[in-house]
């Protein structure tokens, strides 16, 4: 493999509700966190993953997943882009392309990892996985009046993971200023053209208690 999967999963996992970080909350008896590494680890490009945990849990997380995959485990920060920057500095010298992945999308398929790496290799710089917007969009004030209708078509809900040429990303990251929530708005700071690849709906990000439940009925229908 010439990939190295960089998952940040340091959250606290806030809009969930109470019951500790994230990553670490079950579905269908596991931590998120062991759904996530087992796909990741199932994608055959797949060289090294790096974990960023919630700092008073990096024993715990690494020893979660000693049976499930080798990975390294590292300390996150206080933003998600602090836990990427930990993660990436910890990949050891091999892996040309570097993928970013959420653990809170804890479903995603092994196939949607490849199909990153491969658009990476294939020459473009930066790719993201993206889904249409399904809903109509509007711009409102803070009275919560319309102010416009928005033209949809040319919207993408964009979701991990994103890759990159290792160089790209490690260039955005010391460049960064203010913190995103993904990396590609990083990489598009620096001018690098984002490249765009058909996303999945599996890929969906466990943020509310709704998506939990709707996480639950998918990993029961052998997703
Ligand atoms: N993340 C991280 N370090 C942080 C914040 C977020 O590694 N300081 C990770 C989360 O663990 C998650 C991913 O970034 O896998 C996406 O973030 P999000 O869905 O916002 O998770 P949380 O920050 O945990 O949730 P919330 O914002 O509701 O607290
Ligand atoms: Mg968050």
């Amino acid at each position: 493999g010439d990939v190295a999967v960089l998952v940040p999963a340091a959250g606290a996992g806030v809009r969930l509700g109470p019951g500790g970080p994230k990553a670490l909350r079950l579905l269908g008896g596991e931590p998120l966190l062991v759904h996530v590494v087992r796909r990741i680890a199932a994608a055959p490009s797949v060289h090294t993953v790096v974990v960023a945990a919630p700092a008073a849990e990096v024993d715990a997380v690494r020893q979660l997943l000693t049976p499930v995959a080798p990975v390294l485990v590292v300390a996150g920060g206080a933003e998600r882009q602090a836990s990427v920057a930990n993660a990436l500095a910890a990949v050891p010298s091999g892996p040309d392309i570097v993928l970013v992945h959420d653990a809170a999308r804890a479903l995603t398929p092994p196939a949607l990892v490849e199909a990153v790496a491969a658009a990476v290799r294939a020459g473009h710089d930066a790719v993201i996985p993206v889904l249409p917007v399904s809903d109509t969009i509007k711009r409102v004030d803070a009275a919560g009046v319309v102010l416009a209708t928005v033209d949809r078509s040319a919207l993408r809900a964009v979701q991990t993971p994103q890759g990159f040429r290792r160089e790209v990303l490690a260039a955005a990251h010391a460049a960064a200023g203010d913190p995103l929530t993904d990396d590609a708005g990083l990489v598009e700071q620096q001018g690098v053209p984002v490249f765009c690849v058909p996303g999945s709906e599996y890929a969906l990000k466990v943020t509310r208690p709704f998506d939990l439940t709707l996480a639950e009925h998918l990993l029961a229908a052998g997703h």
